[in-house]
């Protein structure tokens, strides 16, 4: 029967990189989360809704069709069809995105999603909160970390600015699925570590 392979991490950890590169290698399904509440983030600007109005972002998603799917192996969104593309990467989502993604039923919502996409075949899914709520019986749980000082120096060398710390303060302050170290993940500190080392570090938990 189908698993999933729990990565979840902080801001700019490299974990999608990671994952992305596991998928490949396994020959599995990659499954992004932080895209969805990324879409929901970007929804909230393309229809003017205040994102700390959490009534009103529920009453938003009420209008909407969020659809989710894969593509060549990865996982795609859209909302009422229209795919946000690389501006879910821009500093407006940036800014709002731990902000929806702390509203419980925009959590219950995507999780139930997540949880669906295990029926179409065994993938690694990352985001942050994969291990303790999303799969928390998988025994593939890997926890990607790095310093901050690096993970700062990797968003900026990607090109984008982002509020990387506020976000982690956000994601691990929050009463709902708070980012954590899941019941029996495996740490991968990457501070130190190129991608390879830290591909070869995630396969070898896999195989123990
Ligand atoms: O790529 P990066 O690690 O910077 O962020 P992301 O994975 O795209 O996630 C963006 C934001 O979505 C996070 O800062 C969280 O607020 C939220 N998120 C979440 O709450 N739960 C998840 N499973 C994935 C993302």
């Amino acid at each position: 029967s189908n698993f999933a392979v729990a990565i979840d991490g902080p801001a700019a950890s490299g974990k999608s990189t990671v994952a992305r590169r596991l998928a490949e290698r396994l020959g599995l399904i990659m499954i992004n989360t932080g895209a969805m509440y990324r879409a929901i983030a970007w929804a909230t600007i393309e229809n003017e809704v205040d994102a700390a109005d959490s009534a009103a972002v529920l009453a938003m998603l009420d209008k909407l069709e969020v659809t989710c799917g894969v593509k060549d192996g990865t996982s795609t969104i859209l909302i009422d069809g229209t795919d946000p593309g690389d501006a879910l990467r821009e500093d407006a989502v940036n800014s709002r995105v731990s902000t929806v993604a702390a509203i419980p039923e925009v959590r219950h919502l995507l999780v139930e999603k997540q949880r669906e996409y295990l029926k179409l075949g065994s993938l690694v899914m990352e985001g942050r909160d994969i291990g303790s709520v999303v799969f928390p019986d998988t025994p593939y749980k890997i926890y990607i970390d790095a310093s901050e000082e690096v993970r700062l120096a990797r968003r900026s060398a990607e090109g984008l600015t982002d509020v990387v710390s506020k976000r982690d303060e956000e994601d691990s302050k929050r009463k709902t699925s708070p980012l954590v170290v899941a019941e029996g993940a495996t740490v991968i500190d990457s501070s130190e570590m190129d991608i390879d080392e830290v591909v070869e570090a995630a396969l070898a938990t896999l195989r123990t």
